[in-house]
């Protein structure tokens, strides 16, 4: 395939995502991006394979419609219960999360020991624990389902936040796990709960963002594609974004933007029949 300025497409259940475009847009900022936002259909994390894998299909058909020439699953819910299938139903390249989450994890733990927190559905699906383990990994799984609506609420400093944070990850860093090194966020939102989950996870436990993991993958995926010489004004010209989402676009717009770091601009209301 040859591409000047690659359209890459991001999908995510809602705003979450946008965390992993925030790391998108600073590994490859020589791209358009083209995001799609599962809004009305949100939350992801409690529903079952089938809904999620159907929903997800339908978004990934949507961002390839609308030019996206690599996908990029941004959501963790989505990539664990569903990638095969999104990618048997894809015509272009497909990268979820997981796969990238756990590779930094595997450079980043020093006694092979992880704490993976995410979604109910993430966890249940136990793919981020069959991905380590393939690593020769030992892997505790925990669902934190109460951090993605208290994000959300904008509590990302709040002592209520805190004091759950402190209970779960008081739950996953128990017995044998106590001395786990590494805790990989498997879920879109935490990384704005990073200094938080800092504050009350062990001194010696090291943080890894499956978004920043995932945008380095991306980059080497897309290195393949389209070789690094090219130094086109095209390329050089800073991103276009362009935003789907199937609730309010005003909601978006101002929810979005704590997630992104920036303002949104153009978001396009989409109505994805069942
Ligand atoms: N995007 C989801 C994830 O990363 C979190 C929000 C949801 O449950 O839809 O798992």
């Amino acid at each position: 395939m040859t591409i000047r300025r690659p359209t890459i497409g991001v999908f995510d259940s809602g705003f979450g995502g946008l965390t992993v475009l925030k790391a998108l847009l600073e590994v490859i900022p020589d791209a358009d991006y083209v995001y799609f936002g599962d809004t009305a259909r949100l939350p992801y994390g409690s529903k079952s394979v089938e809904t999620v894998a159907k929903y997800a299909v339908e978004a990934a058909h949507y961002l390839e419609s609308n030019g996206a020439q690599m996908l990029v699953i941004a959501c963790n819910t989505a990539t664990a219960l569903a990638l095969d299938r999104i990618t048997a139903a894809a015509h272009v390249p497909v990268v979820g999360v997981v796969e990238p989450g756990a590779e930094a994890a595997a450079a980043t733990t020093k006694n092979r020991k992880i704490v993976v927190i995410g979604t109910e559905a993430t966890v249940s699906s136990h793919a981020y624990r069959r991905a380590l383990e393939a690593r020769g990994l030992e892997a505790r799984e925990k669902a934190c389902p109460l951090l993605v609506p208290l994000v959300e609420e904008g509590w990302v400093e709040h002592p209520v936040t805190e004091q759950i944070a402190r209970i779960y990850l008081g739950e996953a860093f128990a017995d044998s796990f106590h001395e786990a090194d590494t805790m990989v966020l498997a879920c879109t939102h935490y990384p704005l709960l990073k200094p938080l989950l800092q504050l009350v996870t062990p001194d010696h436990v090291c943080i890894v963002d499956s978004a920043d993991s995932t945008a380095c993958a991306v980059a080497t995926h897309l290195q393949q594609l389209l070789p690094r010489t090219e130094t086109s004004p095209e390329r050089r010209a800073s991103p276009r974004l362009k935003f789907f989402a199937t609730d309010s676009t005003e909601k978006f717009r101002r929810l979005g933007a704590r997630f992104l770091g920036r303002t949104i601009d153009d978001v396009q209301h989409v109505d994805l029949k069942e």
